[in-house]
């Protein structure tokens, strides 16, 4: 089923051409004016659209136009009674598939739609898939050319070669991490260690000795000496992950290394002087934090040299396609599944979303998709992001819906998708799904009736 727009001032041949493609099981809209179709196709997308060249209000041309700039995967084909080569050519230099003229059969038309459809998928493929080893490119490891990440890179670019501080402000899932990693790549650190220090996971005192190493006999279980990440790090980078986790007293500790280049290990008196070049992240808002007292002004400040701040993903939705394209390589070569496209509505929907978890969470939906998808072009159906979309919406990150819930429908809900997932997956083979859920089969069978699946199964074949 794909979904056309028809537009033609002749309502009887517009209303038969739908009727038709209907009856092919497509799902047409008929208009019958160029300005009509322009909204039409802005207010929703169409995989092909269908435009007869004289119209009232916008002709078939102009309006050709005005579809590929907001829409550019629609595929678009133009009709036209005066049909001159001309007319023709400039179609096609608008970026129509193809040119039909009048009088036309129907028969006719419905090759031309088939295989206007089949050449926008083609098109699809190639683009999607090709845009990996072209643009789209800062650096080896990052994706997304538009104009947001475009100021990272330069940003990147100059501080690389410096000894500077860096620190790098984003949302969680933005690639703070990865941009730590390709400003010690570019620098003149580059062959010596990057070393990542995750202050949020370690306790206080842990993270101390973790930093700076500690002495035998330090505290109870220092059996021996034991060297900090600050001396592994000799000579590269070391990347304070999660700097706004650091409690005052480790605070108090890091900003003397910082200034001085010099610490002592943990129970130790010798001093150690290193030459490393720090690289700090974090999604906390830190200005605030030294407000609140949290965080000291002073640390703030020397760390805070050279800020790189990562836009969310929702504020640079022009990279989404890359980034799609870039993580279903990845996946699919992962898991040796053959996925050759994404289908507009997925990509549409995918630009849409409000990406709370930014690239990380792009990434995790793309990975279950080519994990669940049946075929070898990715649906909306595979994203699942309506289900969440909604939940995001409407409570945040809480699945507890503000008005209160059933725990127990909502477990009978999600027990439902359970196995209808696992059925699906399992090519419907019920024995199968049990397995992939871990039980019996008479279990699979008697959940599967209670839910009402053999009903959907009957439907949905
Ligand atoms: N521009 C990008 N191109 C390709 N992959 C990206 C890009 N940005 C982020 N990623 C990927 O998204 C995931 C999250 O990135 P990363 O761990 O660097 O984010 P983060 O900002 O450190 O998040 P957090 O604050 O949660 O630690 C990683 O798998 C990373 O490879
Ligand atoms: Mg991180």
């Amino acid at each position: 089923m794909s979904r056309i727009l028809i537009a033609d001032d002749h309502r009887s041949t517009a209303e038969a051409i739908g009727l038709a493609l209907d009856a092919l099981g497509h799902r047409s809209h008929v208009v019958h004016d160029g300005e009509a179709a322009v909204k039409a196709a802005s207010d929703q997308f169409y995989d092909l659209a269908l435009l007869d060249v004289r119209m009232p209000k916008v002709d078939g041309i102009q309006a050709l136009e005005a579809i590929k700039e907001e829409s550019p995967e629609t595929a678009v084909l133009v009709m036209s009674a005066h049909g001159t080569i001309e007319l023709a050519v400039e179609a096609m230099r608008q970026g129509a598939v193809d040119f039909v003229t009048k009088p036309v059969t129907l028969d006719e038309i419905e090759v031309k739609v088939a295989n206007a459809l089949r050449q926008r998928l083609v098109w699809m493929e190639n683009t999607y898939l090709r845009e990996q080893d072209g643009g789209g490119r800062g650096f080896d490891s990052m994706v997304g050319a538009g104009e947001a990440m475009r100021v990272v890179y330069e940003r990147i670019q100059a501080v690389a070669q410096s000894n500077a501080t860096v620190l790098i402000l984003g949302e969680t899932g933005t690639g703070k991490e990865l941009v730590a990693r390709a400003i010690h790549e570019n620098s003149r650190r580059g062959a010596k260690p990057f070393v990542r220090v995750n202050c949020a996971a370690l306790a206080d005192g842990v993270l101390e000795s973790e930093l700076f190493g500690h002495e035998r006999g330090a505290f109870t279980n220092a059996n021996r000496q034991r060297a900090g990440r600050f001396e592994l790090a000799d000579g590269g980078t070391l990347f304070l992950d999660e700097i706004g986790e650091v409690a005052i007293a480790t605070q108090v500790k890091l900003l003397r290394v910082l200034q001085e280049k010099e610490f002592e290990r943990v129970g130790g008196v010798s001093t150690i002087g290193v030459d490393v070049r720090i690289v700090a992240a974090t999604n906390r808002d830190l200005a605030a934090m030294v407000d609140a007292g949290d965080f000291r002004e002073d640390l703030y400040y020397r760390l805070n040299v050279v800020p790189v701040a990562l836009p969310p993903l929702r504020d640079r939705r022009d990279d989404i396609p890359d980034l799609v394209a870039h993580f279903l390589l990845k996946y699919a070569a992962e898991m040796a599944k053959k996925i050759v496209a994404v289908h507009p509505d997925a990509m549409k929907r995918l630009v849409r979303h409000a990406w709370a978890g930014n690239v990380r969470e792009l990434e995790n939906t793309i990975e279950r998709a080519v994990v669940l998808t049946q075929s070898d072009t990715i649906t909306p159906d595979d994203l699942g992001l309506t289900e969440r979309a909604r939940r995001q919406q409407e409570n945040g990150d809480d699945p507890v819906p503000i008005e209160g819930a059933s725990l127990t429908d909502m477990v009978d809900s999600f027990e439902k998708r359970l196995l209808w997932t696992a059925y699906t997956r399992a090519n419907r083979v019920k024995a199968d799904a049990a397995k992939l859920l871990g039980i019996e089969r008479t279990t699979f069978r008697y959940k599967f009736d209670r839910h009402g699946l053999a009903d959907l199964d009957e439907t949905a074949r």
